[in-house]
């Protein structure tokens, strides 16, 4: 039972960890076009300290992990810290976001030490978009990583595709497609802002619009999933694989929200969307006990806010990156 409840009643059991704020890839979505200053090493929580905070949260009800970035495979040495988390006591599920580049070589490497559950980002099927979109010519890898995740039997596997008018929302179907043979589960995201990050309203693809596209060549059904998932799941017929949408702009889901974060440089931040951030690094640097490094979790959690707030006002929040806090 969780111990973490904010002051809106919310229990939090899901935890996610950015292990670096570095990237292979530049998606305009992601990084500021202002740029941003990369953490320097010493900057991060090393393993051991990881391991440490992650024991914390998992003595207070965390059962859910998810390493993500940056790209977490940038991290050196990860598949040493999955090792190291995947052991905690009360810890069911260790997942990762990534974007796949460097998964071919490493896929079962992640599943041997521990990671369950794992979701790769991909927003385009095309070779020339894929560069246009992350700057990078690595769309071969992406789809050789993929390869790798299926043929090492991750307990779940996801594709989240970020839609955005005028770039990829043509590719739709053709995502639905792609997983037709797969037990894999291709979800569409809406295009949140971020500082910086080029967003507007009218690149917001919605999660209605989406359906009816989807809806006019395939049968759905929707899937029942539980109250605290970001996603809406659907069937599709005659598919293995599924289908959702991650609906933060047309539909938000911040009173079931059960998730906290941690940035790689050990702040705990509350909300996706909420700056105010406590650090942990320091005082932890400085000898702090388990007990005040508790107190200051919560302390944290009782400012998380009851929702986010509109999407002009997000987008004008002096916040950190996407790439800083990895989703
Ligand atoms: P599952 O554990 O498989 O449900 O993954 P997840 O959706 O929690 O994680 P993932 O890293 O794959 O993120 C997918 C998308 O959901 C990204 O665009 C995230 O930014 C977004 N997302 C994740 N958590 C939150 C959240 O608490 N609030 C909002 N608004 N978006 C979120
Ligand atoms: N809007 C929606 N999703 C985003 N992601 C990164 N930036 C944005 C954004 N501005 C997604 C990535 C990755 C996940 C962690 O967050 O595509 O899959
Ligand atoms: Fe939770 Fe904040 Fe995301 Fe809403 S925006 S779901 S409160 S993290």
């Amino acid at each position: 039972m969780s111990s973490l409840v904010d002051s809106f009643g919310r229990k939090h059991t899901y935890l996610r960890i950015s292990v670096t704020d570095k990237c292979n890839l530049r998606c305009f979505y992601c990084i500021p076009h202002d740029g941003i200053v990369w953490k320097r090493r010493e900057e991060l929580l090393d393993f051991d300290e990881l391991t440490r905070v992650a024991r914390i949260f998992a003595a207070l009800g965390i059962d859910k992990i998810r390493l993500t970035g940056g790209e977490p495979m940038m991290r050196k040495d990860l598949v040493k810290l999955i090792a190291m988390l995947s052991p905690i006591p009360g810890l069911r599920t260790l997942a990762m976001t990534t974007n796949a580049t460097l998964l071919k070589e490493n896929a079962r490497l992640l599943k041997q030490n521990g990671i369950k559950q794992l979701n790769i980002s991909i927003d385009s099927l095309r070779r020339d978009r894929f560069q246009q979109l992350t700057g990078r010519d690595e769309h071969q890898s992406v789809l050789d990583g993929i390869k790798a995740a299926i043929d090492a039997e991750f307990e779940t596997l996801k594709l989240n595709v970020v839609t955005i008018a005028g770039v990829n929302e043509d590719e739709i179907l053709d995502f639905v497609h792609f997983i037709k043979d797969e037990s894999i589960n291709v979800r569409f995201i809406e295009f949140m802002p971020f500082r910086n990050n080029n967003w507007q309203i009218d690149r917001v693809v919605t999660y209605k619009e989406l359906l009816e596209k989807i809806a006019g060549e395939f049968e759905l059904t929707p899937i029942d999933t539980e109250p605290s998932a970001v996603a809406k799941d659907f069937a599709i017929k005659g598919h293995r694989g599924t289908v959702s949408f991650i609906t933060s702009m047309s539909d938000s889901f911040c009173s079931t929200c059960n998730r906290i974060r941690l940035t790689a440089d050990g702040s705990v931040k509350s909300c996706l969307f909420y700056p105010p951030e406590i650090n942990l690094r320091d005082r932890m640097r400085a000898g702090a006990s388990d007990a005040e490094i508790v107190e200051m979790i919560k302390y944290s959690l009782a400012l998380k806010p009851e929702a986010h707030p509109p999407a002009e006002e997000i987008a004008a929040l002096e916040n950190r990156a996407m790439i800083e806090i990895g989703g």
